[in-house]
């Protein structure tokens, strides 16, 4: 097969009805995978999965699931094992944020974030174990792809202390995770993201835009070309001796001098 190939893979990517989800699932389907999408709004989810299909070669299907439930990870994979004898990549993207003063900061939004951004990075994988292994050999291997962010690697600009600490912790469950199932050949990396249009970032780019801006080195947000990039290296076979790594994509915010 070739290294940049993902034609015919099997794909789940959460969160995959909106912003970077959506960007990678296009991605996929763009070069000719079969995607599964899954988040709660279904609705939306099912006008996306068709909306991508016809964007083929590949399609895009929708099944309705809140995630932070460890259940509900377990349905998400039943229902995909109901289909198929395998899953290639899975992509654990499904996020959420708060924003509060470190005096009023919530109990209720270190469950939440914690909750979904990292409890069910790992409830999916778990879920998915059994798919993931069942094809996965040494030189085409499965992959694991979790979205972290440049708020899990520098300290956050903004009063999101459960994100921040929710990120660096996919970071350090992404090398663990990596460790552990190196054996089985499943790759396991995460994309540390930096800034890019969603429904969780609109109002927070509407009120910071010029400041969010001058902290990346290349000046403007991530688009849909970016996350192509680096969602068909991490799929493919190109990407069969990187694993356990927190890559960035975030356009040098890590390494924007302040003058
Ligand atoms: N945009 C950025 O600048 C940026 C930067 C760094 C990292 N990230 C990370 O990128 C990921 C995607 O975020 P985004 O920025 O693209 O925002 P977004 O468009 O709001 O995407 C979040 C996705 O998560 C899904 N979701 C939320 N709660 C869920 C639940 N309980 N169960 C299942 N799915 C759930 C949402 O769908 P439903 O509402 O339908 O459930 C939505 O599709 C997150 O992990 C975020 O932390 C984003």
């Amino acid at each position: 097969m070739e290294l940049f190939q993902v034609k015919g893979k099997v794909c789940l990517v959460t969160g995959g009805g909106s912003g970077i989800g959506y960007g990678m699932a296009l991605a996929l389907v763009k070069h000719g995978a079969k995607v599964y999408i899954c988040s709660r709004d279904m609705k939306k989810l099912q006008a996306t999965a068709d909306e991508l299909t016809k964007r083929g070669p590949g399609s895009c299907y929708a099944i309705e699931a809140d995630i932070s439930k460890q259940e509900n990870c377990k349905k998400v994979a039943e229902a995909i094992a109901a289909k198929e004898t395998r899953l290639d990549v899975l992509v654990n993207n499904s996020g959420c944020v708060w924003g509060e003063a470190l005096e009023t900061f919530p109990d209720s939004a270190w469950d939440k974030v914690i909750g979904l951004n990292v409890k069910a990075v790992f409830n999916m994988t778990v879920a998915c174990l059994s798919l993931l292994r069942a094809k996965a050999t040494v030189d085409d291997p499965s992959h694991v792809i979790n979205i972290g962010s440049i708020d899990g690697i520098r300290v956050p600009v903004l009063e999101t202390y459960s994100y921040s600490a929710s990120k660096a912790a996919v970071h350090q469950l992404t090398r663990t995770l990596a460790n552990r199932l190196a054996t089985d050949y499943i790759l396991v990396n995460a994309v540390a993201c930096g800034p890019f249009h969603s429904k969780m970032t609109k109002s927070t780019f509407e009120q910071f835009r010029d400041t969010i801006l001058d902290g990346v080195a290349l000046g403007r947000f991530g688009d849909n070309d970016d996350l192509e990039g680096m969602t068909i290296f991490l799929s493919s076979r190109a990407s069969k001796y990187v694993t356990g790594a927190i890559i960035p994509l975030e356009g040098g915010v890590l390494i924007k001098a302040n003058l």
